[in-house]
């Protein structure tokens, strides 16, 4: 990767059959500060993300409200770009599988597989799973349930298009072998291997005679394609496959990574692979199966039963404590990879902890201290080294280094408290050095001088690594030490960039502390006038 620096990053294409969840945000804000962060290396990044608009669920949703389905998705299509523009979600290309562009790549895709004898013409019988649209054999059903969501599942009897998976057993170990990096975590390997590989694939149904709301079959149109072949291929039109101008595909594929939900894994890192190797293209370098965000113990189920009352709307969460303090959470309090519980308490701690606590403060101490003891002005004196001040510049630019090295590996949420750590650094730096006491005496002016000096400094360089992940307040930290918001990472190299008298100014507080308890109560009371609204 580090060779070409160009990063392809792709979210799932989301459901549009409801308006978006907290749960919903956590893949796309994950996708956005990997793709800022590297934008900020230097990488020519694209990033992917859009809405997945075919099948009967949207069909049925559409037809119980009265309304076309066209009509129906235009509606949370506009809330979902909305809510991504709340939230900073900075996306090269919001595809719609609706778009004229993509119809084309999915029906050319299912005609290619079909004239290569990938794809071929039988009867199916067994089991369907509505909710997920997937076929299942009976001996895949778990206690007669759909393995993937544990619902049940009806009996179907239909013609269809198979496409020839079973052909691709060994070629996809052989991948998950060859490129140990390419399924991660390698939990997610083991449950591919386990679930679906050790006894071979199956051949794969890749149409629906049931289903009207979808991309028709090109040479049968009683037919329109799976939904998942018709999803999968929005990767490769969100980068001009198949169109006048390809030059953004010959950039950017193979993708660099696919991010996904770990129910969705098996579609990434089994069927989509496949499928490029019976077109011949490069498969992905990377899928991140990443955990969920749980509510209760798993889903919003168990808080129900327990009568919890919650906000779980990011809007309203957006409304009263900004899009820093959703992705604050969502980055720092959930390990990208496992799963972690949602709850208003943890939501409200993380932002105290982490923003007021730490960032808020490291910054308004550090502009009042200049002000208090310098009149507000940086006087860079003759290089004073001592213990302290080495101590601290190495570190700083060791943890920096390690949180760059941690992203290169996307591990975000440790990267994320990498830059945290520096922002403590420089917390501790102010109780370790005491200015208070040196103000008193008027022969370390020059050193304390210095120690502003450094203070501001380590409040430059922890700003600037914190911009991809908190992109809403950060920026107007910058204006405080007379720097312009930086793009790139270039600049905090190395310590030294501040320039003899700048001027520092106080400006408000980026993130005021939250009274956890009255929140909490006003959101209960939130949450239970949307009960009641809704009953
Ligand atoms: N349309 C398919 C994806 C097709 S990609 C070619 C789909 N859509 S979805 O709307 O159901 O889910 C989109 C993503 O949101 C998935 O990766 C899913 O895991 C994620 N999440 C939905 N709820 C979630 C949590 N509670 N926690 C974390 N992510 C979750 O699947």
């Amino acid at each position: 990767m580090e060779k070409d620096k160009k990063l392809y990053i792709t979210t799932p294409i989301y459901y549009p059959s409801a308006k978006l969840t907290i749960g919903n945000c956590y893949t796309t804000v994950c996708c956005d500060a990997i793709s800022r962060y590297h934008k900020m290396l230097g990488y020519d990044v694209f990033f992917m993300t859009g809405t997945d608009e075919h099948g009967q669920k949207i069909q049925k949703k559409a037809q119980a409200k009265g309304v076309s389905e066209k009509q129906f998705l235009d509606e949370i299509v506009a809330d979902t770009k909305d809510l991504w523009e709340k939230l900073k979600i900075d996306y090269s290309r919001f595809i719609r599988t609706t778009d004229e562009d993509h119809i084309k790549v999915a029906s050319t895709v299912f005609q290619k597989l079909y004239d290569k004898g990938e794809i071929y013409k039988t009867e199916y019988k067994g089991k369907y799973c509505t909710p997920c649209e997937s076929f299942w054999t009976e001996d895949q059903l778990v206690d007669g349930m759909c393995p993937d969501c544990g619902r049940p599942v009806e009996d179907m009897c239909e013609e269809c298009y198979n496409f020839r998976l079973s052909n691709y057993t060994d070629k996809i170990l052989n991948l998950y072998k060859e490129h140990p990096e390419f399924l991660q975590p390698q939990s997610r390997v083991n449950e591919m291997v386990n679930n679906f590989l050790k006894d071979g694939l199956k051949d794969l149904c890749v149409s629906r005679q049931s289903v009207t709301w979808g991309v028709p079959v090109p040479f049968d149109n009683k037919h329109t394609i799976y939904v998942w072949i018709d999803a999968l291929t929005n990767y490769l039109t969100g980068l001009g496959y198949l169109s006048e101008d390809e030059s953004k595909f010959k950039k950017f594929w193979p993708c660099d990574v696919h991010v996904v939900g770990k129910e969705i894994v098996r579609f990434h890192a089994i069927i989509w692979p496949a499928l490029l190797m019976a077109l011949d293209l490069p498969v992905p370098k990377r899928i991140l199966g990443h955990g969920w965000l749980l509510f209760g113990n798993d889903k919003l189920s168990k808080s129900k039963e327990a009568g919890v009352v919650e906000v779980f709307d990011p809007r309203i969460l957006y409304e009263r404590y900004g899009a820093d303090a959703i992705r604050n959470f969502i980055i720092g309090e959930v390990v990208f990879g496992q799963d972690g519980p949602y709850s208003q308490e943890i939501f409200l701690n993380a932002y105290n902890t982490n923003l007021a606590n730490k960032i808020g403060n490291l910054v308004s101490r550090t502009t009042g201290m200049v002000n208090k003891y310098n009149n507000g002005i940086i006087e860079c004196s003759a290089d004073i080294h001592n213990e302290l001040f080495d101590a601290l510049k190495q570190n700083v630019l060791n943890l920096k280094e390690q949180s760059i090295e941690l992203m290169k590996d996307f591990k975000l949420t440790q990267s994320y408290h990498k830059v945290l750590d520096i922002v403590d650094a420089g917390n501790k730096f102010v109780d370790d050095y005491r200015p208070w006491e040196k103000a008193k005496d008027e022969n370390a002016k020059a050193e304390l001088n210095e120690f502003l000096r450094i203070l501001c400094e380590v409040n430059v360089i922890a700003c600037t690594m914190l911009l991809p992940f908190l992109p809403e307040r950060i920026p107007l930290a910058f204006e405080k030490f007379g720097e312009q918001v930086p793009t790139n990472f270039e600049h905090i190299k190395n310590f030294g960039f501040i320039k003899n008298g700048t001027k520092v100014d106080k400006g408000e507080n980026l993130y005021e502390r939250l009274d956890v308890a009255k929140e909490n109560a006003d959101l209960i009371e939130i949450a239970k006038q949307l009960k009641a609204k809704s009953n």
